[in-house]
């Protein structure tokens, strides 16, 4: 055989992240910025949060977390809490049939049961609504907060052995993930947090062991495909290492 007849060697795989997870940060400069409410800038930010999963669906992400409550969110105005639960059950309504359209898995993580017995209802029934979804598979992190989940986690654990049914030396890093809200879940990847604020602000803590970050100045009302695009670009350049010398 000629060399010219060889075949070509395959391209590098293209490196798309198998998890994404956005911490959806700047709605409220936003709304200051045009001087509306700040409830306008989270209607807009959930009008982003759709984009970004069209977007990620597109790009062949399998899970993508998104960032929109976090457990210290509650500290926020009464008023402000109010306005961003009832939008995030209008969005659990009219979000449902176009998931399902669109072959994405909703799962909710955090501590649900907080927003009281009926929203946690419906959120039971987006999740049943969209389980047969194989396209992406969506987490929506409400009421979240990576050490809230670490230490309920241990709770768990902790009663499993005072009760005898788990032994001290069998807790290790794999079973103790079982017990995380993300049970199951892949690590995310790639951890994009937007409105150039550069911390983890309790998102993803024990996952995030090595993930990627990448920090992109756009608000998140205004995030696009484009922005998704220019992140992913961003982490297909990254060496990744995990502590191992490579060569
Ligand atoms: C992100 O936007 C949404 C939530 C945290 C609920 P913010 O409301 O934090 O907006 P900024 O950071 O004040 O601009
Ligand atoms: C992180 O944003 C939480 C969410 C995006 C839901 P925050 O706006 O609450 O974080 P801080 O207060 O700037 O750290
Ligand atoms: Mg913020």
């Amino acid at each position: 055989m000629s060399a010219a007849a060889k075949p070509l060697a395959p391209a590098a795989p293209a490196r798309v992240p198998a998890h994404v997870g956005v911490i959806m940060d700047g709605n409220g400069r936003w709304a200051a910025a045009r001087g509306v409410p700040r409830a306008l800038g989270h209607k807009a930010g959930a009008e982003a949060a759709r984009r970004c999963i069209e977007a990620a669906a597109e790009a062949g992400i399998g899970w993508l977390t998104l960032f929109a409550f976090s457990s210290e969110n509650w500290q926020r105005p009464a008023e402000e809490v109010q306005d961003l639960t009832a939008l995030m059950r209008a969005y659990l309504k009219t979000e449902v049939g176009r998931l399902v359209k669109d072959g994405v898995r909703l799962r909710v993580i955090g501590e649900r049961e907080r927003f009281g017995e009926d929203t946690a209802r419906a959120i039971a029934a987006a999740e049943a609504a969209t389980a047969a979804g194989a396209r992406l598979n969506l987490n929506i992190a409400l009421s979240y907060g990576g050490r809230a989940e670490i230490a309920a986690a241990a709770r768990q654990i902790a009663r499993r052995v005072a009760e005898g049914s788990l032994l001290p030396e069998e807790v290790d890093e794999r079973l103790f993930g079982g017990f995380l809200g993300t049970a199951g879940m892949p690590d995310p990847d790639l951890i994009i947090r937007t409105s150039g604020e550069k911390r983890i602000s309790n998102f993803l803590l024990w996952q995030a062991a090595y993930a990627e970050f990448v920090f992109q100045d756009v608000l998140w009302p205004d995030y696009g495909a484009a922005h998704l695009a220019a992140a992913l670009d961003d982490f297909a350049a990254r060496e990744r290492r995990y502590g191992v010398r490579l060569g």
